[in-house]
């Protein structure tokens, strides 16, 4: 790849780079839809990454050359940033630079081209890679250091108030902090995390890729909608445990003694995310103990939350997960990410790895007629130059 985008430099700007900057994409081991509720997540940085390479020029003009769009984008660094409503991808771009404007930072003027690999809509945190590693690439141009938690937050705070969606912090801390080998457990609340070791030598993460991405999944979109339900239920809980503030403070046994006073589908949700918060910590001690067999039984136990009382799954997500579950080379598998389609995460014996893609491809197949794209992925280093 830097190969690849050095030559697309020198075609698209007749000049060298003199930086090149990889933002990966993100894994999501356990904890779905626990990071706007405070709890915790474990994800991990992978080998499929956004990368960018930029000069600086003498004024005030970023001009960006999207390579795999064949598409371009020029903004101006001391101008008020418009949304734009047609091109999408550039408001990833200008959110960051309205939030670089923000900060104080002096955005230095340069040309820049921007690649990558990481399967678009598949739920891998593109969008992610791609404001963190332009924030970072233009302090770094500008030779001013911006902390590594403050650029994660800067890219949700982008994607909040900017692009419109309400994510939580998970995928812009994974794609900075990811360390290889690693995974990242995160306490959304404080953003205090550790790493875990997540090598396990005869296990392949695979991800299988729907190629799906149901239309109820955006807009006003039923994410957000899971955010209010979630505020909802506190809402009603916090009158009999004040001293709540979100689902991550409610324990399980106090769940199950007020979870009748809220409306069943608002119970459903919060049900999940009580659950589910409380699984990530118990996944961190198979992890501790080795237990792969132990962690992928709670990845299924996720997989149905997901699919039954947080309702954000789909057709084909839950004929894969169905389909692993009945594989005795599959130790775990489940939805990943914000949900509605992208990708199951499958940990998966490695001797059986090659058996597996090639049935599930071919019942994927059989039964929806669709094709699957699987990858075989590993844990790498986060965003960084290169
Ligand atoms: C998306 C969001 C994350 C997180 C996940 C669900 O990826 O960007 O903040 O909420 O969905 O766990």
């Amino acid at each position: 790849m830097k190969d690849k985008i050095q030559q697309l430099f020198s075609e698209t700007f007749s000049a060298a780079p003199v930086i090149i900057v990889r933002s990966p994409g993100r894994i999501n081991l356990i904890g779905e839809h626990t990071d706007y509720n405070n709890g915790w997540v474990l994800p991990a940085s992978i080998d499929k990454a956004v990368y960018f390479a930029a000069a600086p020029r003498p004024d005030n003009i970023i001009e960006v050359w999207a390579a795999d769009l064949k598409d371009k984008d020029t903004i101006v660094t001391d101008q008020p940033q418009q949304r734009s409503a047609t091109k999408t991808w550039v408001n990833y771009l200008r959110g960051m630079v309205a939030q670089l404007q923000l900060s104080g930072i002096k955005i230095p003027g340069c040309n820049v081209v921007v690649t990558g690999d990481i399967p678009l809509g598949a739920g891998l945190s593109s969008s992610a890679a791609v404001e963190c590693g332009f924030a970072f690439l233009l302090c770094r141009l500008s030779g001013q250091e911006m902390p590594r938690k403050e650029l994660a937050l800067m890219g949700q705070r982008s994607e909040n108030q900017f692009v419109g969606a309400n994510v939580g912090i998970m995928d812009q801390f994974a794609s900075v902090f990811g360390k290889q080998g690693h995974v990242i457990r995160l306490d959304c609340r404080t953003l205090d995390y550790q790493y875990f070791p997540f090598h396990f030598s005869g296990i392949d993460i695979i991800l299988c890729d729907t190629g799906v991405k149901h239309s109820f999944g955006e807009g006003d979109s039923e994410y957000n909608k899971r955010r209010r339900d979630c505020e909802q239920g506190v809402a009603i809980l916090q009158q009999h445990l004040p001293g709540i503030q979100s689902l991550r403070d409610v324990s399980i046994a106090d769940f199950a003694k007020y979870k009748h006073l809220l409306p069943p589908v608002i119970a459903r949700r919060c049900d999940f995310v009580v659950n589910e918060i409380n699984r990530v910590e118990a996944a961190c001690e198979d992890l501790l103990n080795k237990d792969l067999v132990a962690f992928g039984t709670k990845m299924y136990a996720t997989h149905r939350g997901l699919q039954h009382d947080y309702e954000v799954s789909c057709e084909e997500l839950d004929f894969l997960v169905d389909f692993a579950s009945g594989r005795q080379e599959v130790l775990g598998s489940r939805m990943m990410g914000g949900g509605f389609g992208g990708c199951t995460i499958n940990l998966v014996k490695q001797e059986g790895s090659a058996a597996f893609i090639e049935a599930a491809t071919k019942a994927y197949k059989q039964q929806l007629n669709l094709p699957l794209k699987c990858y075989i992925t590993h844990i790498e280093q986060g965003l960084d130059v290169i």
